[in-house]
């Protein structure tokens, strides 16, 4: 079995340009199914899930080819098929393709997305919000059917802003022949993204980062050529580690404005981040100290996201740091995880306390999903002696090219096999 030996304790020195963000490139790639004009999405990170999402489309006839970070969708010849279990069970951001199936071919059909696991995650609010535009789901069976006989507009309000969601509902809307109004819907600049393509591609959306979106659908799309944001999750995780291990760290092409809850945060731990354009350079050479109570909350507040990250970086951390977690059920496994190399955290509901400690110790850990497996990473770098780290393939469902950017970053760490 492989794992990656890490040898911490070590401050991190160095620079790395941030991917495109997993987050916008799925349903990105989902859209592509819109119009049977080509596209180009360019900036794509080579991850597994996009490269599930590319699979997808070509089980729905698609032409896809990966041209570097490039990847060319003709969805001209895209005939629908139902997406299989082995394919859906990949990734929970697959079922964005729901919204692209009903648009396109005017039904969907998907097995129960996969992705990883965060406590309940139903689709629920997807499914009311399709149904008050028209979209008759089949209850009964295993797998979520839905077929779209008449399309109308109208005014869905969810009943909590849902990425996936809002994403399903600006993917399905496109295709009304009408006004669809959105409210509550999600803010998060991976939305912003993706009204962006489906504008470039001829849509007409007003709204765009705002909990407002107005839809007015029913032309036809053509293609587009569409660069991905960046990913601000990766931008937090490297941020999280810096922090965590010391030293001085800069990362290119990325976004400050993406994450200023997560800056503001890493600063008020004691550490130096300096914005320059699309670089976040943060050094950080006296000990961390804690950062009271940090709640996740949707976009723009502090994301869940960088959650298990950010409690990594604080098991040093002089002091007391309550994080607590409002946007998923449960998102502490990588809590028992951290305990592993000395992690002083105690959990009571949605809310972690996390007490610093002087050391951390080497330990064997295994990531619970891919942000709790970035966390067992981080404190790693920061325990002493030899530690383990298993379960590598989560942790490359998201962070494209991690474990050279550790090397590049003066990390000492090695892949194993036992
Ligand atoms: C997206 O997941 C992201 N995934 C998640 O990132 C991210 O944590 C999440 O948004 C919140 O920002 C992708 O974009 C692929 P939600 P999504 O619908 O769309 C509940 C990562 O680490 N809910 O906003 O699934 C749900 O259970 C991943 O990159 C319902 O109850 O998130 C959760 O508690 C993890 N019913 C909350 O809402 C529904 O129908 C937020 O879910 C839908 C959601």
């Amino acid at each position: 079995m492989q794992y990656l030996a890490v040898r911490g304790g070590k401050p991190l020195r160095g620079s790395i340009p941030i991917h495109g963000a997993k987050n916008s490139v799925l349903p990105l790639l989902a859209a592509t199914l819109l119009t049977p004009e080509r596209c180009v999405i360019t900036g794509c990170p080579e991850i597994s899930d996009a490269t599930a999402a590319t699979e997808i489309l070509r089980h729905l006839g698609c032409t896809v080819e990966w041209r570097g970070a490039s990847v060319i969708v003709d969805a001209s010849q895209a005939s629908g098929n139902a997406i299989p279990s082995e394919l859906m069970g990949k990734m929970r951001a697959s079922v964005t393709f729901l919204g692209a199936m009903l648009s396109r071919f005017g039904w969907g059909r998907l097995s129960a997305p996969g992705g990883c696991r965060l406590g309940v995650r139903p689709i629920n609010y997807h499914v009311a919000a399709l149904e008050a535009l028209g979209v008759k789901w089949d209850g009964e069976s295993e797998d979520w059917r839905c077929r779209w006989e008449a399309r109308f507009g109208g005014e869905v309000t969810l009943p909590f802003p849902s990425v996936g969601a809002t994403e399903n509902l600006l993917l399905a809307s496109v295709s009304v022949p009408g006004v669809v109004t959105v409210h509550n819907a999600a803010r998060e600049p991976e939305i912003t993204d993706l009204c962006g393509f489906l504008s470039a591609m001829g849509a007409e959306i007003s709204g765009a980062g705002t909990a407002d979106l107005i839809i007015r659908g029913g032309k036809p799309l053509h293609g587009a050529v569409w660069h991905v944001m960046p990913d601000r999750m990766e931008t937090a995780s490297y941020l999280a580690m810096a922090a965590a291990c010391g030293g001085d760290v800069a990362l290119t092409q990325t976004d400050p404005m993406l994450l200023i809850p997560v800056l503001d945060a890493l600063r008020s731990a004691g550490c130096r981040i300096e914005t320059t354009g699309k670089t976040i350079r943060l050094l950080r050479d006296r000990p961390l100290r804690a950062i009271g109570t940090v709640s996740t909350a949707p976009y723009p507040g502090f994301p869940t996201d960088a959650q298990a990250p950010l409690m990594a970086a604080m098991l040093l951390a002089e002091g007391e740091t309550r994080l607590i977690e409002t946007v998923f059920s449960d998102r502490f496994s990588h809590v028992p995880e951290l305990r592993k190399f000395g992690g002083a955290i105690e959990t009571d509901g949605n809310c972690a306390i996390v007490t610093g400690v002087r050391r951390l110790t080497a330990a064997s850990a295994e990531a619970t999903d891919l942000r709790g497996g970035m966390a067992a990473v981080i404190a790693a770098l920061c325990a002493e002696g030899e530690s383990r780290i298993y379960g590598l393939d989560l942790i490359g469902r998201g962070y494209a090219q991690w474990i050279d950017y550790l090397g590049l970053l003066g990390a000492d760490v090695s892949l194993q096999e036992e």
